[in-house]
């Protein structure tokens, strides 16, 4: 397989867990997120590289190419304007189909992407594929977490459709399903010291998930904001003398910021800036009310974070806190990746077997 615009490699860390797939190659151009990949699935197949940068002849012939062209032209987030030269990376993307000819493409993002005429004109560049497309939430594939992706597969095997979900709601795996037991205070605010090479580079890493578990130092403002938050809250929760200018003229919408998870619930969409409450619903889930009450009032670590976006453990991680959370922000979650990768497995040894002509030997 090929992993296109890798990132830390959320998706082929799935792939890998569904075993039976085999890494290529794979293309990142951030150094750290190249890094942490190299790390995890070796230096060997990985090109630290602008995707354009990449030739022809040096793409090699596979049964399968993932990627997630980045997505801020179309997030709702970020700038709508349809010009945005992030937009065409997905003809990158299409310059890799054509030559290596995958059985099966996988294109992963944002939700809004099914809407915008980058998608229409995919849907007019893929001759020969058929495809489907729609938009999964990862909590139905056991991550504990509401994130919403558009997943377009293509497929020259015949039609493969979406997988379907694999947890029904009231088997959704919770907050508190990762997150019990973790130390309430984390004991540092830093990465450790460690430094490693790759790519002839030396960078700030490997480090084992655990030790992502970093608190901040929040000022006695934040402190007393965080503490009039319950499960579930957010600013609207906040005394008037507490609220920010912005947030005192800007009354409706943003609805998420400054909001507190629930432990009983997945939580929401964890973005690459999770460590910071203002931009959505990243305070930890205890909270009592009450001048005792028990309350733990401080955004997610890095380490929370990964789990809630279900990277094992014993994943390794390269660069600064920043880029560590942006690699966390922006990957797709393993657990997800895994179960599309289990569900293309059959396709594909469906195939195999029916192009010597025996069902039975995938
Ligand atoms: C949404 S992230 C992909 C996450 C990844 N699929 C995962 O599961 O971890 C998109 C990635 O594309 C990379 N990227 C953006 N433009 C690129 C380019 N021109 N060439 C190579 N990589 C690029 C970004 O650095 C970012 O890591």
């Amino acid at each position: 397989m090929i992993d296109l615009f890798a990132g830390c490699g959320g998706m082929t860390s799935g792939f890998a867990a569904a075993g039976g797939y085999r890494q290529a190659m794979a293309v990142e151009w951030d150094l750290h997120a190249a890094a942490t990949y190299a790390a995890n699935f070796g230096e060997d197949h990985i090109r630290w590289s602008d995707i354009a940068a990449v030739p022809d002849d040096a793409i090699p012939e596979v049964d399968v190419i993932v990627g997630g062209p980045p997505c801020q032209g179309f997030s709702n987030l970020g700038s709508k304007d349809v010009d945005d030269p992030r937009n065409s990376l997905w003809r990158e993307y299409l310059r890799f189909v054509r030559r290596a000819r995958p059985a099966v493409f996988v294109i992963e993002n944002v939700d809004r992407f099914l809407a915008s005429t980058e998608f229409a004109l995919l849907q007019a560049e893929t001759e020969g594929y058929e495809l489907s497309y729609g938009i999964l939430l990862a909590a139905d594939f056991g991550v504990p977490q509401r994130r919403r992706r558009t997943i377009v597969i293509g497929s020259r095997i015949g039609r493969i459709p979406l997988p379907t979900p694999t947890h029904a709601r009231e088997r959704w795996h919770t907050v508190g399903d990762v997150l019990r037991g973790l130390p309430e205070q984390p004991l540092t605010t830093s990465l450790p010291g460690s430094v490693v090479e790759f790519f002839g580079r030396e960078l700030p890493g490997p480090f084992k998930s655990p030790e992502l578990h970093i608190g901040r130092n929040p000022t006695p403002m934040s402190l007393e904001r965080y503490r009039h938050i319950p499960p579930g809250g957010g600013r609207f929760d906040l005394p008037v003398e507490l609220l920010p200018r912005c947030w005192r003229e800007k009354k409706t919408g943003t609805t998420d910021v400054m909001g507190r998870m629930r432990w009983d619930q997945p939580s929401l969409t964890i973005r690459t800036e999770f460590y910071k409450p203002e931009k959505g619903r990243y305070l930890h889930p205890q909270w009592e009310p009450g001048e005792d009450g028990h309350r733990v009032d401080r955004p997610i670590t890095h380490l929370e974070a990964a789990r809630l976006q279900s990277f094992p453990d014993d994943f390794e991680w390269c660069g600064s806190k920043i880029s560590v959370a942006r690699q966390i922000g922006n990957a797709v979650p393993p657990g997800l990746a895994r179960a599309i990768a289990e569900h293309l497995k059959v396709y594909l040894a469906g195939a195999a077997a029916g192009a010597h002509g025996c069902r039975l030997c995938g």
